[in-house]
Order: structure tokens, then sequence, then C-alpha cells
């Protein structure tokens, strides 16, 4: 199921996942994405799951499944995210040299189509790609961990998006991703996101459900 932006994307990377139904459950199929990251230990440092793990995510939730692929060589692994149960697949710049080839190849197992760039990677570098993409993952942080702050100086990067967007009257969707809270979505809603990942403002929170709901109302305000 698709939702309408704004949209909260509730990333399991913080959650507990001796208890990963609870985690999935609490976003709602409806209006919710649930965002999955996939590190390999070479793109970035640390190492997280593949396939096995979006399997039993997609068997929790009926709700859109946002894979974030943090990995070298994504491409040898589309089709198997895609089987998996992805509804969107988003691969780094950074890691792909024939980005456009990429992006086919996830659209054509039918699954959504993300690019993302990590926060040192000039903005210019993703704008070729633009009208072949679904959404535009714009880091907030240097991928690879949960619980880092939000860098502020990203938000440059959404405003040039959004802008874009209109100037050439495309349709991806904007998502940040990294130190998204109910504070830092108002500043990267102000300036045009679409979509906020986040891990531990919610799954760290006390009461997780109150966390996603302020969220919500955060990003709806
Ligand atoms: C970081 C991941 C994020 C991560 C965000 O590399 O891409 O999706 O879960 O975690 P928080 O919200 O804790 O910054
Ligand atoms: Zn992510």
């Amino acid at each position: 199921m698709s939702a309408t932006p704004p949209i909260a994307a509730p990333s399991i990377l913080s959650a507990d996942f001796a208890k990963l139904g609870e985690a999935v459950a609490l976003a709602d199929p409806a209006r919710d994405w649930v965002h999955c990251d996939v590190m390999d230990n070479h793109f970035v440092p640390n190492l997280t799951f593949g396939p096995i793990v979006v399997s039993a995510v997609r068997r929790l939730t009926t709700g859109f499944v946002d894979v974030h692929l943090m990995m070298e060589r994504p491409w040898a692994m589309v089709e198997e995210f895609r089987r998996a149960g992805a509804d969107q697949i988003t691969v780094h710049l950074e890691a792909c040299p024939e980005t456009r080839e990429v992006l086919r190849q996830i659209r054509a197992t039918g699954a959504k189509a993300g690019l993302s760039l990590r926060p040192g990677t000039a903005w210019r570098a993703i704008a070729p790609y633009l009208p072949d993409l679904d959404t535009l993952l714009v880091m907030t942080v240097e991928p690879g961990f949960g619980g880092q702050a939000f860098m502020p100086e990203m938000l440059e990067k959404v405003r040039a998006a959004r802008d874009e967007r209109s100037r050439r009257n495309l349709e991806f969707l904007v998502e940040v991703d990294g130190g998204i809270d109910p504070a830092t979505s108002k500043l990267a809603r102000a300036e045009g996101a679409d979509v906020f990942v986040a891990g531990s403002s919610i799954y760290h929170a006390p009461d997780p459900k109150a966390a996603l709901e302020a969220l919500r109302a955060a990003i709806a305000g």
C-alpha cells in the first residue's frame, strides 16, 4: 500500500530485533513506510541484514516497505530484495557508477527506485538522475549508524531538490534520513521534504507509539 506525503518512516535499525513484530506493527500501513537499512561492512562500517529480514518485515505488514541499500554492488542483489518484498529499493550514487542502469534495473522489477547521496556528495552530482527517480533520499547524517546528530547543512540539498522538482516539473519524493525527530523534521518539512525516516527518536523513546505520533504531528503542521 502506498501513502500520501508527508510520510513518517520508522527505521527498524533502532528497534529490538527480538520484537520485530511489535516494531513493524507500530507503523500504520495506510500512512507510514517501514524503512529497512541494509549495511554490508564495506560501503559503510556497520553490518545489518539482508533479504531474509526484509521478507520477515514483508510478512509483518501490508504497508510500504522502503529498503535502503548501503552496500557495494547493490545491483547484484536488486532482484533478491524485490523478491523479498521491497516496495522501493534505494541505492547510493557513490556505489553505482552505472547509476542510470541500476535505476532502470530496479524499476524493471516493479519496485520504485530511490537514489541516495552521502553528506559529502555534492547535490549537483545527483541532478542528472532526478527524472529517473521515485525518491531522492538525502542523508542528513553520515550513513552507517543510528543515533547521530542531524546535519542542518543538508537542508540546502532538500531545498535544491524541491526547487529543481518544480522547475523541471518532476514528481519524485524527497526523503530525509538521519537524526530526524519532531524538531528536525519540521526544519526539513519547511524546506520541502516529503518522507521522514526516524530510528532512534522512535524506537529508543520510552513510548515509541507516542514518539511516532509526535513525528506525524510535527510534519503535518
Ligand atoms: C543511517 C540509516 C538510518 C538510521 C537513522 O545510516 O540510514 O535510516 O536508521 O537512524 P536515526 O533516526 O537514529 O538517526
Ligand atoms: Zn536509512
